[in-house]
């Protein structure tokens, strides 16, 4: 597929809406309640500006940029994400396979549509692990030693998600996990026959983790039931049992933060789950700045949440974040153009990132500060 019209990452949004299935389309899109967290955290990236500088020279610049002990090729990498071969079929291996060959992290999540010794092995040690816990501890702890067997060296603890979020847009389009079809379903995958046709030949998508792990003693992972077990007791048991890098994820107050610092984690990830789950949050960026502001640079910062362009990765590496991640856009590339959608998505990217160093008068991601935003 050639990818002329696909010039912003805006434009493979409104491709993928084409393609998709609208409940998959929703699924993927859709934040709480009507969005408004998701659309705050677009407005507040869109409202932080950067300084132009001149005078400068700004020749020979790279991206590339180290975090626990690794050095990747550009300053992003991919979501965890639960069931991402609903954007199209094989989309975990494609993903992993894009990670290995750009050299970008993959977090593969406790939701995935995929096994994590699966992806692992593509991603050929780029690969990270999300966990989801609190619903069984013993089936948490299970995961864990999975992906310590995989050679999986950092794990995130995603820690937003006491109780599922509200999605009214999901309920409307009837979507389930399983996935129930009715006749609204049945019209909605006739009227996408290209995706419906593939997901016909590949098998419809499934938790895979969860249910092999099943046994008579351990709750099956419900993603309609909460996970409001997980407190700072847990993390400290995660913290004795996992010897690698210990993130913690959807951190968004500095109490929280500290809090997770005083236990010992090696990161602290700050997302509002791209605004899936409190629709009254606060834009991530914003709590970028409030976070970054109490724990200062001992520690260091993932961040996630409405980046959309290189534009919004320097301005999330200007205030404080070592490392930013994209959920959404790597979905609606793969599902455009497979690994070739996903690795246009990245020379996007990288391009734009390239253009706006050039722009503010640096050389590289490193010394990013807050000297490169603009005051207005
Ligand atoms: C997510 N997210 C998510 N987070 C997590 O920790 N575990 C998970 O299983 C999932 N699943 C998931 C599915 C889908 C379809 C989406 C879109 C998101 C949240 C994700 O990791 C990330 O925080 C947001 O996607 C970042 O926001 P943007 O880049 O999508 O705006």
């Amino acid at each position: 597929m050639a990818f002329e019209q696909i010039q912003n990452l805006n434009d493979f949004k409104l491709k993928a809406r084409q393609i998709l299935p609208r409940m998959f389309f929703d699924y993927i899109d859709g934040g709480s309640g009507d969005g408004g967290a998701t659309e705050r955290n677009a407005s507040e990236l869109s409202k932080i500006l950067l300084q132009p500088r001149g005078l400068i020279n700004v020749e020979g610049r790279e991206q590339k940029k180290s975090i626990f002990g690794q050095e990747w090729s550009h300053p992003f990498g991919i979501s965890p994400m639960g069931m991402c071969n609903m954007s199209r079929e094989k989309a975990d291996l494609h993903l992993a396979k894009l990670a290995a060959k750009k050299n970008i992290p993959i977090c593969i999540s406790t939701a995935a549509s995929t096994s994590l010794e699966q992806i692992s092995v593509l991603a050929k040690g780029n690969a990270w692990f999300q966990l989801y816990a609190g619903q069984s501890t013993e089936l948490s702890f299970q995961l864990v030693e999975r992906a310590k067997k995989a050679g999986i060296q950092n794990l995130i603890l995603t820690v937003d998600v006491p109780s599922p979020g509200n999605r009214p847009r999901e309920r409307r389009d009837g979507f389930k996990l399983p996935f129930v079809i009715g006749l609204r379903q049945f019209l909605d995958l006739a009227l996408h026959p290209g995706w419906s046709l593939r997901m016909l030949i590949n098998g419809i998508p499934k938790l895979a983790h969860l249910q092999e792990s099943v046994n008579a003693d351990v709750p099956v992972f419900d993603r309609y039931s909460g996970r409001g077990a997980v407190d700072l007791k847990f993390l400290k048991t995660l913290r004795k049992k996992w010897q690698g890098n210990l993130i913690v994820k959807g951190v968004m107050h500095p109490s929280d933060a500290l809090n997770a610092v005083n236990c010992g984690v090696d990161g602290i990830y700050i997302s509002n789950h791209g605004g899936r789950q409190l629709e009254s949050a606060p834009a991530a960026i914003t709590a970028l700045r409030n976070i970054k502001e109490v724990v200062g640079s001992n520690i260091p910062i993932l961040f996630d949440s409405g980046i959309r362009s290189g534009e919004d990765i320097i301005k999330a590496l200007s205030l404080g974040a070592d490392f930013v991640f994209l959920g959404r856009p790597f979905l609606f590339a793969t599902s455009v153009g497979g690994l070739k959608g996903a690795e246009h998505l990245v020379k996007l990217l990288a391009a734009e990132i390239d253009t706006t160093l050039a722009q503010i008068g640096k050389r590289d991601v490193e010394s990013l500060g807050i000297t490169n935003i603009a005051t207005i």
